[in-house]
């Protein structure tokens, strides 16, 4: 059988935007950022980004391109046996992010919703935040809607690489991106903005210690799709020429410059209208109503911001779950069908047990941490930073030669190569682990 393809250069850049742009950039990004104090915390996000986030992320396409393979055996193909367990950890992680990803997919639907509801769009604070709250804190009505999530994004991957990613990658991004611009003026101009500006802008560096650099590292992972294999799965259906350096660095663009300007269009709502920036998890889902409230056609604005956040949960989600499906196939030979059914249902029920932590296991926790958070935790924070330790050990000594080979342009390496190989050698796995141990 040959292997799924790409249709262009163009087509793979989206597809891995669209797996990079998602909740990570519109959900999770600006709430992590408030917690954390803003400016400087968006700083160490940005350090991550452009060392560990670019260098990881060309390392997982070239791995994936080279060996043409998902990620258990693109770890084989260099490093035999004992590395392909790396890709087993991967594709468990991918399992593991989907669960509660879908969940929080599930809301964006709920709010689409909800924003055919025009008395939804109110300024009060309080009435919003409870509908949030008793929303995610109900025993059955999100998981209906998380069913419907997981359902659809089966329904992507099904359609098979080319006609369901890429098609639904190509639309819609550049309409989200537009719709932000114009959220971003209505929220700077509202009064008691510029606050809110700088907060997100200007680094405070007395809040800065060794758990908020781990938060940002873990956020800089999970929002460019790093470390568990995704970029490597994409970069395996890239054919021939492809520039992958230059790939990865329009997908770290695309999605760092989306997570600023979400930034730029929630926290000066959030000052703006009195809202505590430690919010939490509801933020997006709380000012966004808001934002809309005081907005010309907010009705609309409202379906359609919501109507593409969930687009762009689509595409990340669908990512996810190609990590696991191509996995059953290329390992087991399994057919694509039976195998995206049955892991859709087994993510559904572990997504279950997430969607109940915000209500009825509210109490059952473990480290402190609810399921919901430890799933997100427990990604993030360990599974992704040790992928990205292990695959920039691997290019940095098993398989710098091909690496380099690959991503020569007439026969040269390209001039930062001399720095990518001590990086990927070195500094990157020791960053990571130094960021994880002073977490101890
Ligand atoms: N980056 C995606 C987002 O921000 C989430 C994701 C993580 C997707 C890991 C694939 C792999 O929404």
């Amino acid at each position: 059988m040959t292997r799924a393809a790409w249709g262009s250069r163009l087509g793979f850049i989206l597809a891995a935007a669209g797996s990079a742009i998602g909740l990570g950039a519109i959900w999770k990004f600006p709430y992590v950022t408030a917690q954390n104090g803003g400016g400087a915390f968006l700083l160490i996000f940005l350090v991550m980004v452009f060392t560990l986030g670019i260098s990881i992320m060309i390392a997982e396409m070239a791995v994936g391109q080279i060996s043409q393979q998902s990620p258990v055996g693109a770890y084989r193909y260099f490093g035999g046996r004992p590395w392909s367990i790396v890709g087993y950890i991967g594709v468990f992680c991918g399992f593991l992010i989907l669960s509660f990803y879908s969940v929080v997919g599930g809301w964006t639907v709920f709010y689409i919703v909800r924003s055919l509801d025009t008395a939804f769009l109110t300024a009060d604070a309080v009435v919003l935040k409870q509908i949030f709250d008793t929303f995610i804190a109900d025993p059955t009505e999100p998981l209906w809607y998380h069913a419907g999530f997981m359902a659809m994004t089966a329904g992507v991957v099904l359609a098979g690489v080319q006609k369901g990613i890429e098609r639904v990658s190509k639309s819609l991004m550049t309409m989200l991106f537009l719709l932000i611009l114009v959220l971003i003026a209505r929220s700077l101009t509202l009064p008691g903005a510029s606050e809110g500006v700088m907060y997100f802008l200007t680094p405070d560096f007395a809040k800065v210690d060794a758990r908020m650099v781990l938060e940002a590292m873990g956020l800089a992972f999970f929002s460019l799709s790093l470390g568990m294999g995704c970029m490597m799965t994409y970069g395996s259906y890239v054919s021939g020429e492809t520039n992958l350096a230059r790939s990865a660095a329009s997908v770290i663009g695309l999605t760092t410059g989306i997570c600023i300007l979400v930034g730029l269009m929630i926290l000066p709502a959030v000052f703006a209208f009195g809202l505590d920036p430690a919010e939490g998890a509801g933020l997006t889902f709380i000012i966004m109503p808001m934002v809309f409230s005081h907005l010309g056609g907010g009705q609309f604005f409202a379906l359609l911001f919501f109507f593409l956040l969930f687009v762009a949960a689509l595409t990340s989600s669908v990512s996810l779950m190609e990590v696991v499906t191509s996995f059953f196939i290329d390992e087991f030979s399994l057919p694509r069908i039976p195998v995206a059914i049955v892991m859709a249902v087994l993510m559904f029920i572990l997504g279950i047990a997430a969607s109940l932590s915000f209500g009825p296991w509210k109490g059952y926790t473990l480290f402190g941490m609810t399921i919901f958070k430890l799933l997100d935790y427990v990604t993030s924070h360990l599974m992704m930073p040790f992928g990205g330790i292990m695959v920039t050990l691997l290019v940095g000594w098993k398989a710098c030669q091909q690496v380099a080979r690959r991503l020569s342009v007439d026969g040269r390496p390209p001039r930062w190569w001399p720095l990518m190989k001590p990086f990927c050698r070195y500094v990157a796995p020791l960053l990571i682990l130094l960021v994880l141990f002073q977490n101890l």
